[in-house]
């Protein structure tokens, strides 16, 4: 009954260049796939300045904004869309707090980063901007809805 009341949603999760460069895609889409989200879609993708600035268009007073733009675009991300029940808030907390150095050990930020300017991993902050950013970062027929087969893969 508690389960039926939380609603399945979608979240656009990114590992960042650092991420990348680091080798740290396995360990971070593992993370994802281990809690029991269901992967919807998956692609690496060098950004274009502008869809950097469309992602993050809430922060572009930021003093930090044109540093932000420099990284996003720094080299290639792993762009991701994950799916499941309570994913969007489940997500940010198996990512941790912005400042790694404050985010909680057992976090992705948490455990492989230091600096909030490399924190190597993004999750939409709510269920509307998670389908707002899987719309801008994948194109149609990149998003595949899929059920699990029945089939004994492994006998
Ligand atoms: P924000 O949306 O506040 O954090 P989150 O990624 O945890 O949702 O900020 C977006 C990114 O901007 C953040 O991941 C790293 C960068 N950033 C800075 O470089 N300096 C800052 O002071 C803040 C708040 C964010």
């Amino acid at each position: 009954l508690v389960a039926s009341m939380e609603q399945v949603e979608e979240t656009y999760i990114m590992v960042k260049p650092d991420g990348v460069q680091r080798g740290l895609v396995g360990e971070i889409i593992s993370r994802f796939e281990k809690k029991g989200f269901k992967l919807i879609g998956l692609k690496l993708f060098q950004c274009p300045q502008d869809l950097a600035e469309e992602h993050y268009i809430d922060l572009k007073a930021k003093s930090f904004y044109p540093k932000l733009i420099d990284y996003i675009t720094s080299g290639p991300v792993v762009c991701m869309a994950w799916e499941g029940i309570g994913v969007v808030a489940s997500a940010r907390k198996l990512i941790g707090s912005t400042n790694p150095l404050q985010a909680e050990p057992g976090t992705i930020r948490g455990d492989l980063a230091v600096q909030t300017g490399r924190n190597v991993v993004h999750g939409s902050d709510s269920p509307e901007n998670g389908k707002r950013e899987i719309a801008l970062w994948f194109g149609e027929g990149e998003i595949c809805e899929w059920t699990p087969a029945q089939a004994p893969w492994l006998r």
